[in-house]
């Protein structure tokens, strides 16, 4: 078992170039999704597939300026849920954590299989709906646009989006986000 490599490797890149699709990819990445926990087994989580060329070309207008880069996508999985789909116990609502955990595994199983799998919050909700017909009451939680790493840098990217390709983006250390025993943060 080697967790830990996947995670270490999985990187928001944005220079992609293109890589196959195939049904076997996609219910490879499902499957990962489908076997993880969630509470009361609730599976929240729904996704949509674009890979389509019309399709992508469509959800291309649906991105934020920021991420042109994501154009190169071969695959955009889009990822929807519902308050209602999972428990809500008084002010917890467990659906998007349950989702994030789902959507994690997925990526990480991509990062395993040598794919980019990067997940976006810079897009139109409202234009995404309308060109895959998903009703206003389902969230549409994240894109993750699926491609290969290339070598070649996106000529779009901004000087720090060509910084973050080198360099992973800087982190918190440890002790900021970890508590022992007792919450105390300075
Ligand atoms: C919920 C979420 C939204 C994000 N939105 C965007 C986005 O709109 N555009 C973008 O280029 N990257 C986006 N990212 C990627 C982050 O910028 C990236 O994960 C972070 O800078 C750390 O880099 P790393 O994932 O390569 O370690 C998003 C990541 C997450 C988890």
């Amino acid at each position: 078992m080697d967790v830990k490599e996947a995670i270490r490797k999985r990187r928001a890149y944005r220079s992609l170039e293109p890589v196959e699709v195939t049904e076997d990819l996609e219910n490879d990445l499902a499957e990962c999704a489908q076997i993880t926990a969630s509470c009361f087994n609730n599976q929240p989580w729904r996704y949509i597939f674009v890979y389509d060329p019309e399709m992508l070309k469509k959800m291309h207008e649906a991105l934020s300026q920021g991420n042109e880069w994501a154009q190169k996508a071969s695959m955009i999985i889009v990822v929807i849920s519902k308050k209602d789909y999972d428990c809500v116990i008084r002010d917890r609502e467990y659906f998007l954590f349950d989702t994030g955990m789902a959507t994690a595994n997925l990526i990480l199983r991509a990062t395993e299989l040598g794919l980019v799998a990067h997940p976006i919050a810079g897009y139109s909700p409202r234009k995404v709906r309308e060109i895959l017909g998903i009703p206003d009451d389902v969230n549409v939680i994240t894109l993750v646009i699926v491609g290969k790493k290339s070598k070649d840098l996106n000529p779009v990217l901004s000087e720090k989006q060509v910084e973050a390709e080198k360099n992973r983006p800087e982190r918190i250390s440890l002790d900021k986000f970890v508590f022992i025993n007792i919450y105390k943060p300075k």
